[in-house]
Order: C-alpha cells, then structure tokens, then sequence
C-alpha cells in the first residue's frame, strides 16, 4: 500500500528546490523543523551487538547535504531526477541503469567508474548527469560540480584578466568527489580549449576521482587516422576522439563506460511541445 504524503510542500523529501536564480539551491522545509526521531537532541541510541551505542541523527546530516546540493551548481533548469527519467529505448535504459549504479553504489574509499553519454540533441544527457549529481549530493552526502565546458572556457577567459592561471580556475574542478562535464567537445577546438580539456581529465584521472560526461558527439567513429592538429578539421569533425584528442579520449576510455544513444532518438524537447 502506497504511504499517504504528509507535507504537500516537500513529498515528505525534507527539503525545497528553489530555481528562480542561475542555479538550483535547496533547503530545509518547515516540517522538519522538529525532528520526530530524535526529538531534537541530534542523536539516536541504537542496538549494536548487544550494546547501546550512540548515533548521529539524520536531521544533524541534513544540513551538510543541503550544503554539498547548493555547493554543486545545477542549473536551475535542470530539475530532472531518476524517476522522471523515461527510457524509450535499449540504450536509454542502460543509460539510467549506469548513471544510477554510479550514484548508488559510489564509495569514496573506491571510487566508482564514471559513464560518457553521447547522443543527439534532447535526449537527457544533461538530465542523467543533473539527477547523478542531485543523488550523491542530497541523498548521499559526497561533494560533486556540474560545469558545462563552453561555461568553463569563458570563465578561465575572464579569470585571466584578474591575474588568475588556468589551474586556479580548475582546482574547485579537481577536488569534488565527483565531477560532471557537460557539452564536452564542444567549441572551437583551438589550443587553449584543448589543454584545458586535457589539464582537467588528466589532473581528474591522476587522483581516481569519479568523473561523468555529456556530449553531442560521436564516440564510435574516427575520421582522422592519427587525431586532427589542425583546430579547423577537428572543428568539422562529429567524432569526440577528434575534438578532444587522443589523449583525453584514451583516459576517458579507463575511467568510463561509454554509451552512444542512436542519432534517431527523438528530441524530448520537441515531443513535449508538441503534445
Ligand atoms: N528520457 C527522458 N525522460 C524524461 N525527461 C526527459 C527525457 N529526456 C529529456 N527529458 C527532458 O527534456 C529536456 C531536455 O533534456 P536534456 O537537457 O537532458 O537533453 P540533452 O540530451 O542534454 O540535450 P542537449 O544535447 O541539447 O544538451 C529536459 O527538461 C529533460 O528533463
Ligand atoms: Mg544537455
Ligand atoms: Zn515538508
Ligand atoms: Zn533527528
């Protein structure tokens, strides 16, 4: 029997979204206000071996979660989550499948292989990588960004005129537990988008941070035999191999599982306009 929702406002999740500004933030809704299962104090006893032990209550964890959530800058479009996520295809289901196992089963001391989801245009790969960040951080309490890479380059851009390097501006990158890259391969491919690109999944991989990815372009085929130099032919190129370069693309091959949506599935954008 389905449990009867107790506060309208937040579906008894214990917390709000508010997205009226640039990105999500989340906080405490009224009725938890007054923890039931502590009553306040902060802490449970609890039965452990025969003994009575001491435990954090989940209201004290709360806030920190929140933290971690607001911390993670989600676009505030971006209000997708697991459940919501319809797979109309194979693909798509193995899609949902990975993102969530990488969600759940993620553990700092092993940290979990990431996933590269490539497909057309509105077809819920910024949804997948926004529900995985919205989990690990609200329900699980690890620390994760989002950053949509064309963001990324223009904020290094500006960062330079204020004395800042390319590294000050990847470090907040290099230090969540886990990092979702979005629209990766996109640009103009030119020397400065590719060592950036490079910095960051090279510096993500030296550490073995758990790193998940989005993008428009192709992961099976190469149109160059040795990796475009020239910023003009990768720019042309629908093959990620060639707009991030061969060593990119080899690091990401170890860290992640790679899943191309076919270039039919239809663009939930339009469908939902339509109907
Ligand atoms: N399979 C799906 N189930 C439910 N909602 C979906 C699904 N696919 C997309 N959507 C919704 O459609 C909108 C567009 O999805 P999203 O932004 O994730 O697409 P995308 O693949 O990242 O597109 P783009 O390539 O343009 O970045 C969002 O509101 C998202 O929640
Ligand atoms: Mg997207
Ligand atoms: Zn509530
Ligand atoms: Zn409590």
């Amino acid at each position: 029997m389905k449990r009867r929702i107790q506060c309208i406002d937040c579906h008894d999740s214990g917390y709000l979204i508010d997205r009226t500004s640039e990105f999500c933030v989340a906080s405490a809704c009224a009725c938890k206000a007054h923890c039931p299962l502590c009553d306040g104090r902060g802490f449970l006893y609890e039965k452990q071996d025969g003994y009575e032990v001491v435990r954090e209550c989940q209201c004290r964890i709360r806030p920190r979660q929140l933290q971690l959530f607001n911390e993670a800058r989600i676009p505030a479009r971006c209000d997708g989550t697991f459940d919501d996520f319809k797979a109309r295809s194979q693909k798509m289901e193995l899609a949902k499948i990975t993102a969530i196992a990488t969600a759940h089963e993620y553990r700092r001391e092993h940290p979990s292989r990431g996933f590269v989801i490539s497909g057309p245009v509105g077809t819920g790969k910024t949804h997948l990588l926004c529900a995985t960040i919205h989990w690990l951080t609200l329900e699980a309490g690890f620390s994760a960004r989002y950053v949509e890479i064309s963001f990324l380059y223009s904020e290094i851009r500006n960062g330079f005129s204020r004395g800042q390097s390319v590294l000050d501006a990847l470090q907040p990158l290099i230090s969540p537990d886990v990092l979702a890259i979005d629209e990766l391969g996109r640009g103009r491919c030119s020397e400065f988008e590719l060592e950036t690109i490079d910095e960051l999944i090279a510096r993500r991989y030296n550490t073995r941070k758990t790193t998940i990815f989005a993008t428009n372009y192709l992961l099976t085929k190469k149109a160059s035999a040795g990796g475009y130099r020239d910023p003009a032919q990768a720019q042309a190129s629908h093959c990620l191999i060639d707009r991030i370069g061969e060593r990119s693309w080899s690091r990401l091959n170890e860290m992640c599982h790679l899943i191309e949506l076919p270039q039919e599935t239809s663009d939930y954008r339009l469908n939902k306009a339509r109907f």
